[in-house]
C-alpha cells in the first residue's frame, strides 16, 4: 500500500502553483495556501503554518515574481522570497518535514556562454535574482542536505496567470491589427518551461525523495524574440489569435528594464533529468501544448 505524504503548498493561486494543484498525484493530501491563508512576507506566519500542518514536505511554490518592481520593493522581495522559506525550513527542521524550494536562473549573472551547472556559484545581478538567492542560501542553512531540494527553472509560462506568453498574445492581437511592429530583445537567452512540465518535475522530486540542488528546464534553448515568434505562429494555429504581428528584433539595450537580466541563462538540466526520470518536451512542441489549453 502506498504511503500518503502531507504536502503544505505555498502560492497555490500563482501559475506554478495551479499547475501542482491540477496535477496532484492520488498519494498525496494537500494542504494548499494562497496569500490569504499564509501571508509569506510575516515569518512568523510561516513558523506557525508548518507546526499547524506538519507537513511531510512543503513546495514554496509562492514567490515576489515582479522582478522589475523588486527594484524599488526590496525589502518585501526579501521578506518573501528570502525569510519565508528561511523561516519555513527552520521550521520543518523541527518537525522533521522537507522542502522543495522553486528557484531561478535568475540567480546566475548570465555572463558565461555555456549552461549553467547546478553547482556552479550564485551571482546574481538583481534584486529578484539576489533574494532568491539569498531564499536558497537560508534553506541550506536550516535544514540537512537530504532535507531540501531547491529546483532552478527558467521563463515559467502556462494557459493562465501572469506571463510572457500571454502578454505576447495580447501584443500580436493589438499589433496586427493596428498593422505595427512587435519588438523584442533577442540578446537574451534561455528556455522557456511549461507550468505543466516543471508541475510534473516537482511531483516527480517528492515521489522520488530528491535533494539537493537541481535544475529543470524544457528541452531547446530560445531567445525572448524566438519565443514572441513562436507565440504569434502557434496562437494562430491554435486559432486564438487571427494573425501574428510581425517581430522585430532589438537588443537589451534598446529596452531599458528597472532590473538588469542575465544576457545567457541556460540550465544544465542533464542530471536532474536522469534523476526525475523525465524527458521534457521540446520547448516549441510544449508551446501547442499549452496553447491548446487556452481559452480562446
Ligand atoms: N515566472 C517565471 O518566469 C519564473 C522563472 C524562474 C523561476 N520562477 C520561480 O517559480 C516559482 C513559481 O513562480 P510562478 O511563475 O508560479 O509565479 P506567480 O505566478 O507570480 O506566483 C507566485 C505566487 O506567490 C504569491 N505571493 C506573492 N507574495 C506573496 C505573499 N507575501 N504571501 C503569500 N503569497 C504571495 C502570489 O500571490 P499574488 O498573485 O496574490 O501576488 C502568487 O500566487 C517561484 O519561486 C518563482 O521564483 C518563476
Amino acid at each position: 500500500m502506498t504511503k500518503t505524504i502531507k504536502i503544505m503548498l505555498t502560492g497555490k493561486d500563482g501559475q506554478l502553483g495551479k499547475a501542482l494543484v491540477e496535477r496532484i498525484p492520488a498519494s498525496i493530501k494537500l494542504v494548499a495556501l494562497g496569500r490569504q491563508e499564509l501571508d509569506l512576507s510575516d515569518k512568523q506566519a510561516c513558523h506557525n503554518a508548518v507546526l499547524e500542518h506538519r507537513p511531510d514536505w512543503i513546495i514554496n511554490a509562492g514567490a515576489y515574481t515582479a522582478v522589475d518592481r523588486a527594484e524599488s520593493e526590496p525589502e518585501l522581495a526579501l521578506a518573501v522570497n528570502a525569510a519565508a522559506p528561511g523561516a519555513l525550513a527552520q521550521a520543518l527542521d523541527k518537525v522533521g518535514g522537507r522542502l522543495l524550494q522553486i528557484s531561478t536562473d535568475f540567480v546566475f549573472n548570465g555572463s558565461q556562454a555555456h549552461p549553467y551547472h547546478p553547482d556552479q556559484p550564485v551571482d546574481p545581478i538583481s534584486v529578484y535574482g539576489a533574494t532568491k538567492a539569498e531564499g536558497e542560501r537560508l534553506v541550506q542553512k536550516a535544514l540537512p542536505p537530504t532535507h531540501y531540494c531547491i529546483l532552478r527553472t527558467s521563463w515559467v509560462y502556462g494557459p493562465v496567470g501572469n506571463n510572457f506568453c500571454l502578454t505576447m498574445l495580447r501584443l500580436h492581437r493589438l499589433k496586427s491589427a493596428e498593422n505595427q511592429t512587435l519588438n523584442v530583445v533577442a540578446d537574451q537567452i534561455g528556455c522557456p518551461t511549461s507550468t505543466f512540465n516543471l508541475a510534473n518535475a516537482c511531483w516527480s522530486a517528492i515521489n522520488l525523495g530528491t535533494n539537493g540542488i537541481h535544475h529543470f528546464c524544457d528541452a531547446g534553448a530560445a531567445s525572448w524574440y524566438d519565443f514572441a515568434i513562436a507565440i504569434g505562429n502557434a496562437g494562430v494555429a491554435a486559432g486564438i489569435i487571427d494573425q501574428s504581428a510581425n517581430v522585430i528584433p532589438i537588443t537589451t539595450s534598446e529596452y531599458p528594464t528597472p532590473a538588469k537580466r542575465p544576457g545567457y541563462s541556460l540550465l544544465d538540466c542533464t542530471d536532474t533529468r536522469n534523476v526525475l526520470e523525465l524527458e521534457p518536451n521540446h520547448w516549441q512542441k510544449e508551446l501547442a501544448i499549452v496553447m491548446s489549453q487556452i481559452p480562446k
